[in-house]
């Protein structure tokens, strides 16, 4: 912005409100902190390249690692390859937290009704703590830009919440947190009560929805049992001829949902929801807001989504619940950005 200094005296209240004004826009482009548990590529991998292939929308100003679908240490090296396919090698994910808040794989064994367990189905896979941890990008990218940044979760919230836990000042500093987790409406997936990110740590997912972060966006089962990735529109992307699409081919190919060997399979679009609201808010086509809570009674309903009983949190400020789709302008934005 070009400030003149010459005003003539009359101008000069209207010119320092206009300064005042210009300091509190924000730039078009959003500041995001991506936290994730990427596996090999998966719906973490393909949110990470669509705001990677969206500069014009977004800077993404740190990303930051977190035990979930895999352990965090083994996030940061698909973090990395997926960022050399992005043309980022520059990318140095920030691992936060190896192991969720309370949650072990021991308590998850005692719980039959299980159907994923992510990292705790296989042994431990523990790094070095880092010189500079994701609690610590967070909360320095947060100080710098006080109210400018998001943090998009597309894992279990323990990095969040661990955030919120040691630097209680800035839980009103963060813009907003989007998100995907929990079941409001509909079953669970991870048990039939609760979503997996919640149920890995609930502990951690409660102490998110409980506090005063100003927006809360959240992205649950409800909305993305609508976002049904089928093998026509898997190779849609799969087709493309690009090192991302190989990547993409691959992993939902052979591993989740398995699209090569069982063409029937179906997927879910889970956090490329999130991360596309970044992108175009409109592809939603109705939400509810209220305020949330998560179940960390241990047994059958461990991380299932309830309602907040305010007299437990009273500043808590409420979420906003995002329930259904324009499925066609979502996958329309998904495959556009997955293959260029
Ligand atoms: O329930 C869906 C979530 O759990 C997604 O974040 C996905 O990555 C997963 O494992």
């Amino acid at each position: 912005m070009v400030v003149v200094k010459t005003a003539i005296p009359l101008l000069l209240p209207m010119v320092s409100f206009a300064i005042v004004s210009f300091a509190n826009v924000r730039s078009p482009v959003d500041t995001v902190i991506i936290d994730t548990d990427c596996g090999v590529f998966g719906d973490d991998g393909s949110a990470i390249v669509m705001l990677a292939h969206s500069p014009e929308k977004v800077r993404v100003a740190g990303i930051t690692v977190v035990t979930g679908n895999v352990w965090a240490a083994q996030s940061a090296g698909y973090v990395r390859e997926i960022g050399a396919l992005v043309k980022h090698p520059e990318w140095k994910p920030a691992i936060g937290a190896q192991l969720p808040l309370t949650h072990t794989a021991a308590l998850a064994r005692l719980e039959p009704s299980i159907e994923f367990q992510g990292a705790f189905s296989e042994p431990p896979v523990i790094a070095p703590p880092p010189a500079r941890t994701a609690i610590n990008v967070m909360a320095e990218e947060i100080q710098a830009a006080p109210g400018q940044v998001t943090i998009l979760a597309l894992g279990p919230m323990t990095n969040v919440a661990i955030l919120l836990r040691q630097h209680p000042d800035l839980e009103t500093k963060i813009r907003r947190i989007v998100f995907m987790g929990g079941n409001v409406h509909v079953g669970g997936n991870a048990s039939p009560a609760a979503e997996f990110n919640f149920w890995f740590d609930p502990e951690a997912a409660q102490i998110v929805l409980r506090s005063k972060i100003p927006e809360k966006v959240m992205f649950p089962l409800d909305i993305c049992n609508r976002a049904v990735l089928t093998k026509a529109l898997f190779d849609q992307v799969a087709s493309a001829k690009t090192g991302v699409a190989a990547r993409y081919r691959e992993d939902l190919g052979q591993r989740y949902p398995g699209f090569l060997n069982k063409p029937d399979a179906k997927g879910y679009l889970w956090d490329e929801l999130a991360a596309a609201w970044l992108l175009d808010t409109e592809f939603v086509t109705a939400e509810e807001t209220s305020h949330l809570d998560v179940d960390t009674r241990f047994g059958a309903s461990y991380g299932a989504t309830t309602k907040l009983d305010r007299k437990l949190a009273p500043d808590a400020t409420p979420v906003r619940v995002m329930l259904d789709l324009d499925f066609a302008r979502l996958f329309a934005l998904y495959r556009r950005l997955m293959t260029q």
